[in-house]
């Protein structure tokens, strides 16, 4: 579907997103392993975790959703029942690779697939450390989805350290720890995202080395009633769109502002943003507030190589803000991004180049300098809900607006997106 966008002037009101789409997975996760009824309220409504849901349905786990709060009902330890037929991931690369930790201890057969951008992601990353601890599962000969699973006699606690500065990894190797007595003891030298730490309960310290992480049964999941704080990385996009239209005045209201998430606001102040944080508070042990955005001149600073893990999925909407941002803009490091939704990299720098941009592309990262043409211009989505938004962003921008080409795929993390954006042009409340 073709979605074209008109330049916006400015953005004014208040904005209640949905659930953040990293802390939904986890909740339905933990609550279909816990037994009995857990209640998760502001459960994102984002495809990638409905395809969650669909899993643990698939393995005897009952799901009540009325509005945006989903009553489940879970198994319980080693009581998920055997799915008839292939678990489908469709695009999410959090469903993958955080079932793969709880499959991979149970007693039972199971295989993963996904759609076409999921089948070409990298599988290795959590096949070869699950099999360290003596989990049964490949992935076929290219390291890429089906994932076929099978029980295991040999499963075992680790001493370990994370090799990819990933959660998603992270997460796969807790998940299957937390089925063994024994206590492992992971290292994470680069921070990321940490929402699997903090909602399981788990014990961490920092050593030299990193971060250490332990996780045993004791922190095996038991049925709770969870708030989800709305998803910063939906935020992105309407904090970047309101810093650059002139007038701008925006309320995101209970955001998730755990600070493994929080690097594009930091970025964005030290580029001369004015974003202000208020009610600052705690919601289901992860940090929440409102986020207050009025219109900004920006300027390009260099994105230090520690913060980009926190941002990786900001970096396409970042890149818009730098665009209009005094100076050229300029991320490295960030070679994570070729293995996302789409080689977001390149994603990028083609549909920049549309319209007229400079671009340097490198294996880690692109430089971007150069006005935009006021040509009409159609962008393409790649299939990447996070490409498409931000063009939409960026349509918005231009003299003459823009269209996106493949623009339904923004259901994979906000549904609602163009009715949100569009909305708020109209100084509403959504
Ligand atoms: C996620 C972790 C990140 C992120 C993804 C969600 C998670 O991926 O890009 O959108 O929920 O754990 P990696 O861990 O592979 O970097």
């Amino acid at each position: 579907m073709k979605q074209k966008f008109e330049k916006l002037n400015s953005l004014k009101g208040e904005l209640f997103l949905a659930g953040d789409k990293s802390i939904s997975h986890r909740a339905v996760m933990f609550a279909s392993m816990a037994e009995g009824k857990s209640v998760i309220r502001n459960c994102s409504e984002s495809e990638d975790v409905t395809s969650t849901i669909n899993c643990f349905a698939k393995m005897g786990c009952e799901f009540k959703r009325s509005e945006n709060t989903i009553e489940v009902i879970g198994k319980g330890f080693g009581k998920l029942t055997p799915p008839n037929s292939q678990l489908d991931a469709g695009n999410s690369g959090t469903t993958t690779r955080l079932i793969s930790g709880i499959l991979a201890a149970q007693k039972f057969e199971s295989e993963i697939i996904g759609d076409a951008s999921l089948s070409k992601r990298p599988m290795k990353r959590i096949v070869e450390p699950l099999k360290l601890m003596g989990a049964n599962l490949r992935a076929n000969e290219n390291g890429t989805l089906p994932l076929k699973i099978s029980p295991s006699e040999n499963i075992h606690s680790i001493n370990y350290t994370f090799q990819v500065a990933s959660a998603q990894v992270k997460s796969a190797m807790i998940l299957l720890a937390i089925h063994l007595d024994e206590e492992s003891e992971f290292i994470e030298p680069v921070a990321t995202r940490n929402h699997t730490e903090l909602m399981l309960g788990l014990k961490t310290a920092e050593t030299e080395r990193g971060m250490k992480i332990y996780a045993s049964n004791k922190n095996y999941p038991k049925p709770a009633d969870i708030t989800v704080p709305a998803d910063i990385s939906s935020a992105a996009f309407f904090i970047v769109a309101a810093l650059l239209m002139k007038d701008s005045e925006l309320v995101l209201r209970n955001v998730s502002l755990n600070p493994t998430r929080t690097g594009l606001i930091t970025i964005l102040q030290k580029m001369g943003g004015n974003i202000q944080i208020q009610n600052r508070r705690k919601e289901s042990g992860e940090e929440t507030g409102d986020i207050i955005v009025t219109s900004s001149n920006l300027k390009n600073i260099r994105v230090p190589k520690e913060l980009i893990p926190n941002i990786i999925d900001e970096i396409p909407v970042l890149s818009v803000a730098g665009l209009f941002a005094e100076g050229s803009f300029r991320i490295e490091n960030a070679a994570e991004l070729r293995v996302k939704e789409s080689d977001r990299i390149k994603s990028l720098c083609v549909n920049y180049k549309k319209i007229g941009l400079t671009i340097d592309e490198f294996e880690d990262g692109f430089e971007l300098s150069g006005i935009p043409s006021s040509d009409i211009v159609e962008f393409e989505s790649y299939d990447d809900h996070r490409i498409a938004m931000t063009f939409g962003v960026l349509s918005t921008l231009l003299e003459n607006g823009g269209i996106v080409s493949g623009f339904e795929c923004v259901g994979i993390s906000n549904p609602k997106f163009y009715n949100q954006l569009t909305g708020l042009a109209y100084n509403s409340s959504i």
